[in-house]
């Protein structure tokens, strides 16, 4: 079954087309970033006029890289949500038409399904069942993998996600949208003993996360060094890696907890936090010591894309699913 994705949940219009027999046989990024740099974040009425004009030529360009026709597709899937309305809806809109002119099944998937399962296109895929840490601009969830649809939520943030944190530590500190590979290339350059800022959460048992606090840490910390005339380069470099290094140690910490009260050897980091490398060195380190392995997808899949929706979609449509008479574009969506 040869099925095209689309996604256009936010800034990142992604095409892909997944194979259930050849695997990935093409994939197309275009990515906003930069026409939403100008404004400080993402403005929807921009992304979705913007998804608009590229997704057309995405899909012919997909086809093209797989030597394929529209007609040779069986199944269309798109991100049906949570993410921005507008966005979502120019995703919808267009892969029901394209069905309906096709005649083939369409399903609406979950985003955050997608980012789940995105470590499913590695060559060396982890096995069920797992434990996922979920950690994007929208979303911080540890999650108890079973199998496809057997997800149960273990905790989640009760304000922020961490992405968003990182946005936000990101804009305070003077720096580009999106703020998390700039904190962490700043951060790089930070001392690690200069500040220490709190790890919250983490004194009381539980996996829920809470960064909000670490948002007013940073502004307190930038303010006091700003009065007393020490806001240079360096200052910056170390607030980021005070604030980096909390949030990793952070999620380090329940990742553990997770593992050990599920008793799980797998854990898979997905959305686009985890493409952060010092994650992904204190992950893999602590699931060394205790015999775990850690997944991740590549690069390019941790944050958005279509290849995640076409791999969801089709596993989904081979199973019989489809949603053909409904187009779904929802904002907010649960697991
Ligand atoms: O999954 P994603 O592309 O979009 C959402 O579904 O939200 O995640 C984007 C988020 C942004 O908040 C961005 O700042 C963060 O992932 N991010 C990072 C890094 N790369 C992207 N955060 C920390 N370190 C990174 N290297
Ligand atoms: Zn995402």
């Amino acid at each position: 079954m040869r099925v095209l994705g689309i996604e256009t949940s936010c800034d990142e219009t992604g095409v892909a087309i997944f194979d259930t027999e050849r695997g990935l046989v093409a994939d197309a990024l275009y990515s906003q970033i930069a026409m939403h740099a100008d404004y400080g974040g993402v403005v929807p009425e921009l992304a979705s006029r913007d998804h608009t004009r590229k997704l057309l030529p995405l899909i012919q360009e997909v086809l093209d890289q797989a030597n394929l026709e529209r007609r040779d597709l069986d199944g269309i899937a798109y991100t049906a949500g949570p993410g921005l309305v507008g966005a979502l809806m120019v995703g919808a809109t267009t892969a029901h038409g394209l069905a309906r002119a096709l005649g083939i099944p369409v399903l609406g998937v979950h985003h955050m399904e997608g980012h789940l399962l995105a470590p499913m296109l590695e060559s060396e895929p982890p096995a069920f069942p797992f434990v996922a840490l979920l950690v994007s601009g929208g979303h911080t969830q540890l999650v108890e993998v079973r199998g496809l649809g057997k997800y149960r939520l273990l905790g989640e943030s009760v304000d922020d996600a961490a992405g968003e944190a990182f946005d936000k530590a990101a804009k305070m500190l003077g720096l580009d949208y999106p703020g998390g590979p700039n904190v962490a290339r700043l951060a790089e350059r930070g001392d690690s003993t200069r500040f220490r800022f709190p790890r919250p959460m983490t004194d009381r048992p539980g996996l829920d996360f809470s960064f909000s606090g670490l948002k007013t840490h940073t502004l307190t910390t930038l303010r006091k060094l700003q009065s007393a005339g020490q806001l240079d380069e360096q200052g910056k470099a170390d607030i980021a890696r005070a604030f980096e290094d909390a949030v990793v140690d952070t999620l380090t910490i329940k990742c553990r907890r997770a593992l050990d009260q599920t008793g799980l050897k797998r854990l898979v980091i997905a959305g686009g936090v985890s493409a952060n490398t010092r994650l992904r060195e204190r992950l893999s380190g602590e699931a060394e010591k205790r015999g775990a392995r850690v997944f991740y997808p590549r690069g390019r899949f941790c944050t958005d894309n279509g290849a995640m929706i076409a791999y969801v979609g089709a596993q989904r449509l081979l199973a019989g699913e489809r949603d053909d008479s409904v187009m779904k574009a929802l904002p907010r969506w649960s697991l």
